[in-house]
C-alpha cells in the first residue's frame, strides 16, 4: 500500500511535470512554434560549416535554451544575442550563458516585434508558419552583409546561397545559407 507521504511525492512529479509541459509548449500557442532544443553535434556542425569570424555578431532568433550562442562564443569567439518568448526556454538561457553575459544577451521578447539591428548572422531555427514574415523583416530592416542560417525550413522567396546536409543515421537534414546585401 503507498503511504501518505509516497502519494505526495508522485503528485508533486505529475504536477511539475505537468507545468513543465504546459511551459515547453507555450510558445506553441503563442507563435505556432514549440521550443524544440537542438543537438549539441548538429550545431557543431553547422558552424563549423560556417567559418563564422570572431568578435562578428550572431543573433538567434527563437534562441531556445542559447545553446547555439553559447557554442558561437565557445568556439568561434563570435558575440550572441538571443530573442526568446517562451520563459521556460529564457530562464535556460539566461542560467546557461550566465558565465559569458558580456558577450551573449538574451532578451524575452518577440523577434517580430522589434528592430533587428545590425547582425552578421543570423540563426534560425523554426517553423515553415514563421518563415513568410520572417523573410519580410529581415529584408525591410537588415542592411549590411549577413548571411542567414536556417535549420531545415526556408524562405519562400530568396534564393539560398548555399545549401548544406547534415547526415545523422540515414536521416538527412538542410541547412540553408543566405547571403544578405553582398
Ligand atoms: C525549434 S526552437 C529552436 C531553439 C534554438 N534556436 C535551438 O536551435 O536550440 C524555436 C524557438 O523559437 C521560439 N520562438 C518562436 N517564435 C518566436 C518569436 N516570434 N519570438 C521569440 N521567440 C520565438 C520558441 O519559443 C522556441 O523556443
Amino acid at each position: 500500500m503507498f503511504d501518505l507521504i509516497t502519494i505526495i511525492f508522485l503528485g508533486l512529479i505529475v504536477i511539475l511535470v505537468f507545468f513543465f509541459t504546459i511551459l515547453s509548449f507555450w510558445s506553441f500557442f503563442i507563435v505556432r512554434v514549440p521550443f524544440v532544443p537542438f543537438s549539441r553535434k548538429k550545431i557543431e556542425k553547422i558552424l563549423g560549416f560556417l567559418n563564422l569570424e570572431a568578435d562578428r555578431k550572431i543573433y538567434d532568433l527563437g534562441c531556445g535554451d542559447g545553446r547555439v550562442l553559447k557554442m558561437a562564443y565557445e568556439r568561434f569567439g563570435v558575440r550572441g544575442i538571443g530573442f526568446e518568448i517562451n520563459p521556460l526556454a529564457y530562464l535556460l538561457a539566461k542560467i546557461g550563458t550566465w558565465q559569458y553575459r558580456q558577450k551573449i544577451k538574451i532578451y524575452r521578447q518577440n523577434f517580430l516585434k522589434i528592430c533587428l539591428g545590425e547582425p552578421d548572422y543570423v540563426f534560425i531555427y523554426l517553423f515553415p508558419g514563421a518563415m513568410a514574415e520572417l523573410e519580410r523583416k529581415l529584408l525591410a530592416e537588415i542592411k549590411k552583409p549577413c548571411q542567414i542560417i536556417s535549420f531545415i525550413f526556408y524562405f519562400p522567396n530568396l534564393k539560398p546561397t548555399k545549401i548544406l546536409e547534415i547526415k545523422t543515421g540515414s536521416k538527412i537534414e538542410k541547412v540553408f545559407v543566405y547571403s544578405l546585401n553582398d
